[in-house]
C-alpha cells in the first residue's frame, strides 16, 4: 500500500502532530490539505510543506467543516488532530465552556465524518484522543469524557463506515506548541521526560509514523493505538 497520489485531509494540520503528519504524507507523495482556525499558522505550515492546500476551519462548527469537504470530489484519508487543552472540571466551570469541549472533540469528529465519508471509497479516518481518556486527572473531567467517547466512536464507526477504516491515535506527552515555548515549558517537558520509560518525550515525527501506518495498512481498523513512551504504566 502507498498513499502516493492520494488525497489526505488533516484537520489541525498547521501545527504539532498534525503538521508532522502533513510533512510525512507530503514526503510519501500524497496531495495534502491542512485545516485550522488561524490563517497565520496555516501560512507558516504551508511554507514548511511546499505544495499543499490550506483551508480555515473550526471543527466545532458544522458548517465550517462541511465547507472544507464541499469542493473536494474524492478523499482517501482523513486525519483529525484539532484540539486545544484547558480546564474542564464539572463543578465550577461555565457550562458553555464544557459544551465547547464536547463540541470540538466529539461532535467535531462527527461533523467531519458526515462531511467526508460520502466522498470516500475505502481509505481511512484517524481520530486523535489523549492519555487523559483513560487516566483522568483532577480538572479535566469533560475532556476525559469527550476523548473516551471519541475512542468508543472509533470502534463503532469501524463497523458503520466499512470498508473505510476508522482508527484512533492516543498520544502521551509530545513536544508541540500545545505545551507552550520558552525555558519554563522546556524544563517541564525535560522533567517529564526523565520519568518516561522511553527516556524522552515524543516528537511529531514519532507520532506521524503511526498515522502513516494507519493510512497504509489495509487490515487495521477499529484500533485505538497508544503511543506514549510507556507513560501510562508509570
Ligand atoms: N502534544 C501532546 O502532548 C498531546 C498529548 C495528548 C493528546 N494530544 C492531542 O493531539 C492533538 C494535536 O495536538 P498538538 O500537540 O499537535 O497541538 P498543536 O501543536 O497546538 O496543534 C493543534 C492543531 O489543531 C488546530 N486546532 C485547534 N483547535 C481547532 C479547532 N477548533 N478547529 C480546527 N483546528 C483546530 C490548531 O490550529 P489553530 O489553533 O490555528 O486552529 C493546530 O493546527 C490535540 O487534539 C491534542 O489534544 C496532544
Amino acid at each position: 500500500m502507498s498513499i502516493e497520489g492520494q488525497r489526505v485531509v488533516i484537520i489541525g494540520g498547521s501545527s504539532g502532530i498534525g503538521l508532522g503528519v502533513a510533512l510525512h504524507a507530503r514526503a510519501a507523495g500524497a496531495h495534502v490539505t491542512i485545516g485550522g482556525r488561524t490563517v497565520e499558522r496555516l501560512q507558516a505550515a504551508s511554507r514548511a510543506l511546499g505544495e499543499v492546500d490550506v483551508v480555515t476551519v473550526d471543527i466545532g462548527d458544522q458548517a465550517s467543516v462541511e465547507a472544507v469537504f464541499a469542493p473536494i470530489d474524492h478523499v482517501d484519508h482523513v486525519v483529525i488532530c484539532a484540539g486545544t487543552v484547558g480546564p474542564s472540571p464539572v463543578l465550577g466551570s461555565n457550562i458553555e465552556a464544557l459544551r465547547a469541549v464536547v463540541e470540538q472533540r466529539l461532535w467535531g469528529a462527527v461533523y467531519t465524518v458526515r462531511a467526508a465519508a460520502p466522498k470516500m471509497q475505502g481509505g481511512s479516518i484517524t481520530f486523535t484522543s489523549g492519555g487523559v481518556a483513560a487516566r483522568p486527572r483532577v480538572g479535566a473531567a469533560i475532556t476525559t469524557a469527550a476523548l473516551g467517547a471519541v475512542e468508543a466512536l472509533t470502534l463503532a464507526l469501524a463497523l458503520e463506515l466499512a470498508p473505510t477504516r476508522v482508527n484512533c491515535v492516543t498520544p502521551g506527552l509530545v513536544a508541540t506548541p500545545l505545551h507552550g515555548s520558552g525555558p519554563a515549558a522546556e524544563a517541564r517537558l525535560a522533567e517529564r521526560a526523565r520519568t518516561l520509560p522511553a527516556g524522552r518525550v515524543g516528537t511529531p515525527d514519532d507520532l506521524a509514523l503511526v498515522y502513516l501506518m494507519l493510512m497504509n495498512n489495509p487490515y487495521l481498523t477499529g484500533e485505538v493505538i497508544h503511543i506514549d513512551g510507556g507513560g501510562r504504566y508509570i
